[in-house]
């Protein structure tokens, strides 16, 4: 079984074309709702191929991708999303403003990728943030409703996504099985499984869950105010998911 980041380095078009189940301009257009006024410079943590990125830059804004992936980045500058400056490798929740970009108004932590900091990173990241943040900024984050893990993701409806990848067919379940919950904490791991054509990869995620309540605990311990959104405009564009904004 392999680790779900070799997904990440080594096969960034397959990861790619099994997200692409959203539809990243009514996403980003819902989220530019909600942002001040002067909002310009934007960030997408945990970027990927930077769909959002796209969308965003399509709109007018300037938008700074970050990513530990070589591999997604070489897919975003193939695709025409990003460029080699716009698009900055890096581990998270550690990143820097490269230095011919001023601070951002906007942060996009997107489809569940805050999973992949434990409580005293994503605590990391909101202060990174805060300090690469004009007044007035938000940073937004997309979580799973802690309803979808207690019922283990029956509910969720992207659990099995059918799609292809040039002339292969793929699918691709995740979690394909019951996860596996650590005793300690809102960890788990989920077993992902994708098929391309007639062969099948097995990967392990592993996950951490934050509810609302917990990023809420983090927002104020570091004097942030936060809403979480359940307008018909953003449970249309997000079925499923927390939002949630802090600002700063
Ligand atoms: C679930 S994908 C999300 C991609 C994209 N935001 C989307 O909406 O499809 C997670 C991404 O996070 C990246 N990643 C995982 N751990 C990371 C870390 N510690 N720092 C930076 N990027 C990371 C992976 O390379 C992958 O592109």
């Amino acid at each position: 079984m392999k680790n779900i980041n070799s997904l990440y380095l080594q096969n960034a078009d397959l990861y790619n074309a099994i997200s692409n189940d959203r539809d990243f301009r009514l996403q980003a257009e819902t989220l530019i709702k909600t942002t001040s006024s002067n909002c310009k410079r934007m960030v997408e943590l945990f970027s990927g191929q930077g769909m959002h990125g796209l969308e965003l830059r399509k709109m007018g804004f300037d938008c700074v991708a970050v990513d530990s992936s070589l591999d997604m980045k070489r897919s975003a500058i193939d695709a025409g999303n990003y460029d080699d400056n716009s698009y900055i490798i890096g581990t998270l929740p550690f990143f820097q403003v490269p230095q011919n970009f001023s601070n951002f108004d906007a942060f996009f932590l997107l489809r569940y990728s805050c999973g992949y900091l434990n409580i005293l990173e994503f605590n990391e990241l909101i202060l990174q943030c805060k300090s690469a943040a004009n007044k007035g900024a938000s940073l937004f984050i997309e979580s799973h409703s802690m309803d979808t893990i207690y019922q283990g993701f029956q509910n969720l409806s992207i659990v099995t996504r059918t799609t292809s990848l040039g002339n292969d067919d793929v699918s691709c379940s995740w979690p394909s099985e019951q996860p596996v919950f650590d005793p300690y904490s809102h960890t788990a791991n989920l077993k992902v499984s994708i098929r391309v054509n007639n062969d099948i990869i097995n990967y392990i995620s592993r996950e951490n869950f934050h509810s609302f309540e917990l990023i809420q605990f983090l927002a104020i311990k570091n004097g942030l105010k936060i809403t979480h959104h359940s307008s018909p405009d953003y449970s249309k564009a997000f079925p499923g998911s927390i939002i949630s904004q802090i600002f700063f």
